[in-house]
């Protein structure tokens, strides 16, 4: 089956960046979230924000025309019904298990059969979202990072229950969008899979230096891009990963 529409729920910081995405790769989005400022805000962070299709346009990436067909493929709205009768469902509401197991709860009741659900929680069990459902085998982690449009991750989260064919379909939409799929298994006692496991451990280290005064936050930032060229140090890593890298 032709996966051709992609709901997305929740359209914050991830969501309407991963709607950009979605619509850049040629697949029609409707995108919800329960906050109607959110659902007005997000059109013009898709057009002309940092990392909006205009700046693709500006920077060659796409043609004024291939800008505004993807436009034309994203609808935001505060009207969950229209976001739900979609092939695929990626959600990205707040990172709080009991909110993403309710959703998902309902989610099962209110899809069509054939949709596979996808969250892009940060770390939390996906198998814990699949047993909340009568559809397990079509739910699976898919763990996006911080700006969507930039950014190549694509973190597959299997769990026991996701079936070859959820997991094939996910990465080959990941493919489509840009993104290089690597899938991974799902843990049911920690939190965070692979990216944000070993960036914990980073952090922790980081809090530590930091709370024995051998340097302060914004030196071991800069020791860390200085050292190994990354984009940012672990604390600004926080700020940026929570505002969209807007600033
Ligand atoms: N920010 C990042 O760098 C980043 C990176 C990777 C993954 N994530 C994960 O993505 C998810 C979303 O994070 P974010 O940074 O976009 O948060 P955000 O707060 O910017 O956006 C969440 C949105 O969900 C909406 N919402 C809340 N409950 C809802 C519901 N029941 N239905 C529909 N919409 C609802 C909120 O109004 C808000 O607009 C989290 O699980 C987070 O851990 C975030």
């Amino acid at each position: 089956m032709a996966h051709e529409k992609i709901g997305v729920i929740g359209s914050g910081v991830m969501g309407s960046g991963i709607a950009q995405v979605m619509a850049i790769a040629g697949y029609s989005v409707v995108a919800f979230d329960v906050n109607p400022d959110v659902v007005d805000a997000a059109p013009a962070l898709v057009t002309d924000g940092r990392f909006g299709i205009q700046g693709a346009v500006a920077r060659g990436k796409l043609t004024q025309s291939e800008a505004e067909e993807a436009l034309s493929r994203i609808h935001f709205t505060t009207d969950r019904d229209a976001a739900v009768v979609t092939d695929v469902i990626i959600e990205a509401i707040p990172e709080r298990l009991d909110l993403k197991i309710s959703l998902f709860r309902e989610l099962d009741q209110q899809c069509p059969e054939h949709t596979i659900l996808a969250s892009n929680s940060s770390g939390f069990p996906v198998q814990a979202l699949a047993a909340a459902t009568n559809r397990p085998d079509r739910v699976i982690g898919w763990h996006w990072a911080s700006p969507p449009p930039v950014m190549k991750l694509a973190e597959i989260v299997r769990a026991p229950q996701t079936s070859d064919k959820t997991t094939e379909t996910i990465c080959h939409l990941g493919t489509t969008a840009g993104k290089h799929p690597i899938v991974i298994q799902d843990s049911a006692t920690n939190w965070g899979y692979v990216t944000n496991r070993v960036y914990g451990a980073m952090i922790r280290e980081a809090n530590a230096v930091v709370a024995e005064g051998v340097a302060t936050r914004s030196e071991v930032d800069q020791l860390m891009v200085d050292c190994f060229r990354w984009p940012s140090g672990p604390y600004g890593m926080v700020s940026g990963a929570t505002t969209g890298w807007k600033g």
